[in-house]
């Protein structure tokens, strides 16, 4: 049987640790793509002699020469500026736009058939930008958000109550950004209704928490963003995808009517399995959330709206 082909484009941060994860996880050959002359070879020689210390299989192979992503199932475009410190992922619109509609107009060229997993910031705009120019199906063009933003206000549980990871679940939906929308109804921890942990005040510092979650660590790192975290959560996708596990986990997908919207890529629970985006899960949103949700639309829709496309 054939392994999943799984093309990264951009070499940098997110793209080099996503290719780490697949291959961790054996996920299928990896092809990891950037502009950057050696780079990519590099970083893909240096992971395939990893193999042999943690025990994977795989190809491995850096590029910079599209046809070498040819009949990828799976495309994750990373490729773009990341912010530095006192930016919004807004300051990467018109840098990224250009990146994006230049890489996405080549990769489906060479592969029409694939999954497009979007990274690349301001994410929910960049991944409308990516269907539009791929014309593909809704199911086949997603963002990566609401996995990360999740796991960022699940760590922050985890160390609030001093529990593992494993037992928090969360659910944030909305754009990637400012107007992000964690729903703490949603948060349990081994079932347990997080309400009933914690008093509301700590709720809402960890909710501020998960909403500048990126920024903190932009903060921190001074020269770039976050990078482990995002990749681990692009790789959960990718996972739901070529092993059709059915996973219902928050992406930025394609809506027509789901929530009351209409023609924008937005953060909502999503199934994910071997045809993609499966199913769109339609929450009984309370008025408050519901409320939360028209903002944060909103401001989605602006930056879409100004790609004039
Ligand atoms: N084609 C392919 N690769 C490109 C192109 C292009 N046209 N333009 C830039 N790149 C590559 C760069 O050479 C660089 O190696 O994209 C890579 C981006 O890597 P980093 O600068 O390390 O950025 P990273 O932290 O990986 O973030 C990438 O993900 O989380 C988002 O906001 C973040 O939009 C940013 C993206």
């Amino acid at each position: 049987m054939r392994r999943s082909k799984i093309s990264v484009i951009g070499a940098g941060n997110v793209g080099a640790t996503c290719a780490h994860w697949a291959a961790v996880k054996e996920l299928g050959d990896v092809v990891l793509f950037d502009i950057v002359e050696g780079m990519p070879q590099g970083k893909a020689l240096d992971l395939a002699e990893a193999g042999p210390v943690e025990g994977f299989d795989g190809a491995f192979v850096g590029t910079n020469d599209y046809k070498d992503t040819k009949g990828s199932d799976v495309i994750v475009i990373t490729s773009g500026m990341p912010r530095k410190p006192g930016m919004t992922r807004e300051d990467l619109f018109e840098a990224n736009k250009k990146i994006i509609t230049q890489v996405v107009t080549v990769c489906v060229e060479h592969s029409p058939d694939a999954y497009i997993i979007m990274v690349t910031n301001p994410l929910d705009t960049m991944t409308y930008l990516a269907k539009h120019i791929s014309k593909f199906p809704k199911q086949r063009v997603m963002g990566q958000a609401g996995v990360l933003d999740a796991a960022r206000f699940r760590t922050f549980v985890s160390m609030e109550l001093g529990v593992s990871v494993e037992d928090v679940q969360a659910l944030v939906m909305g754009g990637h950004g400012d107007t992000m929308v964690p729903l703490p109804r949603y948060c349990t921890v081994s079932g347990i209704p997080l309400q009933e942990l914690m008093p509301g005040d700590r709720i809402q510092a960890l909710i501020d928490r998960t909403r500048d979650g990126g920024a903190e660590i932009v903060k921190l790192l001074k020269t770039g963003s976050a990078y482990y975290a995002p990749a681990a959560s692009v790789i959960q996708m990718v996972e739901a995808i070529v092993r059709d596990k059915k996973r219902i986990l928050p992406c930025s997908a394609y809506l027509e009517g789901e929530y009351g919207l209409d023609g924008i890529y937005f953060g909502v629970p999503c199934r994910l399995g071997k045809d993609g985006v499966e199913k769109v899960v339609e929450l009984a949103l309370n008025e408050e959330e519901r409320e939360l949700v028209r903002v944060s639309a909103a401001a989605v829709g602006k930056s879409i709206a100004s790609l004039k496309l």
